[in-house]
C-alpha cells in the first residue's frame, strides 16, 4: 500500500472532527472520499497532510510519517490541493507554482516548471501576471500545477470541482485521470459522487467523522442509501 491511514482521530476543542478513521490508497490508484458537508473529510485530509495534529497511524509506502512535520511528508511524495485553492493572490502565477517546489532540494525544478507551464498553455500565457487575473478554473489549474512541483505520489484533491461550470468539471476529471495514468495515485474528497465514483476504482463515504461506507466505486454507485443521502436526490 501506497498509502495506510489507520484510527485517525481529529478534534477541534469540543468538534470531534475525524472519528478513528481508517482507509487505504495502492500505488497507482484513484480512491474517492465522499460524505455531506461536515462529515469530516477535510479535516481528514489536513490530518494526513499534517496541516492538522490527529492521533493515529498514517504510513506512506511504508514508513509511518504519523509524526513527521508537513513540509517533511510533502517532501516524501504526499500533497493535498486543499478546498478552496488557497493560492496566493497578489504573487503572479510562476510564484505560485515555485511555492510547490519550496520543499524541494534537487535541481529540476525549472524543467518541472517548464513542464507545468505546457501542460497549462492557459497559465503559461498568464506567468508574470499575479494570480488574482486567474478565472475560477485556471486557479484551480494553479493550485494542481503548485501541487505537480512537489513531484508526489500521491496527491490528495479537496473538492476539485466546486465552483466550476460543467464543461470545466469534465476537464479537471480528465486531468486526474492523466495525472493517474502518469503514475500519480489519487485521494479525492468530491460532492461531485458520480464524476467522482465514475473516475475512481474504490470509495469510503464519511459521516459524522466516521467511515460509513466503502466499496468499489461500482458498489457504492449502485448504493440506495448512498443514492438518497449524497447522489443528488433532493432532501426532503
Ligand atoms: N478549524 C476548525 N475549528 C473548529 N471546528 C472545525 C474546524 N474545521 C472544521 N470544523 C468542524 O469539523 C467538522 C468537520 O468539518 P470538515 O471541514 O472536515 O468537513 P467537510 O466534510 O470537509 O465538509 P464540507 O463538505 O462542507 O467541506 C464540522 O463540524 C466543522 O464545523
Ligand atoms: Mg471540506
Amino acid at each position: 500500500m501506497l498509502l495506510e491511514v489507520e484510527a485517525l482521530d481529529l478534534r477541534y476543542g469540543a468538534t470531534h472532527a475525524v472519528r478513528g478513521v481508517s482507509l487505504s490508497v495502492a500505488e497507482g490508484e484513484i480512491v474517492a472520499v465522499l460524505g455531506a458537508n461536515g462529515a469530516g473529510k477535510s479535516s481528514l485530509m489536513r490530518a494526513i497532510a499534517g496541516a492538522a495534529a490527529a492521533s493515529g497511524r498514517i504510513r506512506l509506502a511504508g514508513s509511518d510519517i504519523s509524526r513527521m512535520p508537513a513540509a517533511r511528508r510533502v517532501r516524501a511524495g504526499l500533497v493535498l490541493v486543499p478546498e478552496g485553492r488557497q493560492i496566493f493572490v497578489s504573487m503572479t502565477v510562476e510564484e505560485n507554482l515555485l511555492v510547490g517546489a519550496h520543499t524541494r532540494r534537487d535541481r529540476a525544478v525549472a524543467r518541472d516548471l517548464a513542464a507545468v507551464l505546457e501542460r497549462f498553455p492557459n497559465l503559461a500565457a498568464r506567468r508574470g501576471q499575479p494570480a488574482a487575473v486567474l478565472s475560477g478554473g485556471e486557479q484551480q489549474m494553479l493550485a494542481i500545477g503548485r501541487a505537480l512541483m512537489a513531484r508526489p505520489r500521491l496527491m490528495m484533491l479537496d473538492e476539485p470541482s466546486l465552483g466550476l461550470s460543467p464543461i470545466l468539471v469534465a476537464q479537471l476529471f480528465d486531468l486526474i485521470a492523466a495525472l493517474n495514468r502518469q503514475g500519480i495515485a489519487i485521494l479525492l474528497v468530491e460532492q461531485n459522487t458520480q464524476m467522482a465514483l465514475e473516475t475512481a476504482a474504490r470509495g469510503y463515504v464519511m459521516e459524522l467523522g466516521r467511515i460509513r461506507t466503502s466499496g468499489s466505486a461500482a458498489e457504492l454507485a449502485r448504493d440506495p442509501a448512498l443514492a438518497d443521502a449524497y447522489l443528488g436526490a433532493a432532501a426532503p
